[in-house]
């Protein structure tokens, strides 16, 4: 949630909601209003910090769908008018917004314009993921855009995903025009994709080794390997996480990743890395958040960085005592459930001293 200086309703009304599910149950709400954003200088300050440290910050705009907070704040740039309410739920929303308008183009190019002042990055992620075609089927206005536009349904895709990637092309286009790229997650590849796209495959790695083979860039990020808001043991002993997850993303899983898998050297080009998600529905401290990152983002770190012929989980393993230590020494908090050492409540040892007495008491051995 960003503050956007030409829409201040984005982050006046959208930035809130009136409480929050519990838990896993999709009918309750905890009644506590929840929100917040991103000032404009709070955006410098954080562009500014990663800059400093050779990072470039990607910001993801996700449109057409996962919209309902722009919906409330603007509900005219929905297919039915609304009125619409910030969620309270996780999911996916059938109110997307009205691509048919040319008022709500006109709202995206004005809200990347703003983005790509803040941002200095080459590439700008329009997200793209999940974005039912319900309401546009039924709207006239998107269905008068489509017959404008001679959209047809073929064996390449429903004439509602060659809405969507109109939408796609044009900001795309609109991008390209002030020197920058996008990214788009893995659903921009259906129907027609226009080239210099890159494509974020996160529904498992098919759409990544689809769009290689096509000559589309591509970044790894499987929600099999590189979903880490997925609890890394036996869901019923973690901190509450996701309700769907069934089996743990364990620290050996996310390092048996290969994100070549299938791919020929030309295609192998393509994939400009790897990247780990971590949705935070269910993570409210950061403790808890540096718990699921760590030390998952050290096994992502040797997919990305270590020769695939020298990729070896018990040397990694071998090698996390000494990472421990430096984590210890910066303070942050990590996962031992590769130690078998289960759950947040662990309390986490701050310094050498600490972390010797800890050992000591709980048996550990690196
Ligand atoms: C996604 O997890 N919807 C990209
Ligand atoms: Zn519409």
């Amino acid at each position: 949630r960003l503050e956007v200086k030409k829409y201040p309703r984005l982050t006046e009304v959208g930035a809130f909601r009136n409480g929050t599910m519990v838990g896993h149950d999709f009918s309750s709400n905890d009644g506590i209003r929840y929100g917040g954003y991103y000032t404009r200088e709070q955006i410098r300050e954080v562009v500014d910090y990663a800059w400093d440290r050779g990072i470039t910050v990607i910001p993801e705009i996700d449109l057409p769908g996962h919209m309902l907070g722009a919906l409330a704040a603007y509900p005219e740039l929905g297919c039915t008018g609304g009125p619409y309410d910030v969620w309270t739920i996780w999911g996916v929303s059938d109110d997307v917004l009205c691509v048919g308008k040319e008022k709500t183009m006109k709202f995206l190019e004005d809200v990347l314009d703003e983005v790509c002042g803040l941002f200095p990055s080459e590439y700008i992620h329009i997200g793209g993921d999940e974005c039912p075609k319900t309401r546009w089927e039924k709207c006239p206005v998107c269905q008068a855009k489509a017959d404008e536009l001679g959209l047809k349904s073929d064996e390449k895709g429903t004439r509602e995903q060659k809405l969507q990637n109109y939408v796609t092309a044009r900001l795309q286009n609109y991008l390209a025009a002030k020197g920058r790229k996008i990214i788009g997650w893995d659903e921009i590849l259906e129907g027609e994709l226009a080239p210099g796209a890159t494509v974020m495959s996160w529904r498992g790695s098919k759409g990544g080794i689809e769009a290689a083979k096509h000559g589309f860039d591509a970044i790894m990020t499987p929600y099999t390997h590189m979903y880490f808001d997925y609890q890394q043991a036996d869901p019923a002993t973690e901190p509450l996480g996701p309700g769907y997850v069934k089996v743990p993303l364990t620290l050996e899983k996310v390092y048996s990743f290969d994100p070549y898998d299938q791919l020929d050297a030309d295609a192998q080009k393509h994939i400009l890395g790897v990247q780990a998600n971590l949705w935070t529905e269910y993570i409210p401290s950061n403790e808890h958040l540096e718990y699921m990152l760590l030390p998952r983002m050290c096994a992502l770190s040797e997919i990305q960085w270590c020769n695939r012929d020298k990729k070896n989980y018990t040397r990694f393993d071998a090698s996390l005592g000494h990472t421990f230590e430096i984590l210890d020494a910066m303070g942050v908090n990590y996962s031992l459930d590769c130690r078998g050492l289960i759950g947040l409540d662990r309390k986490p040892a701050r310094n050498a001293a600490e972390l010797a007495d800890y050992m000591e008491k709980n048996k550990v051995n690196w």
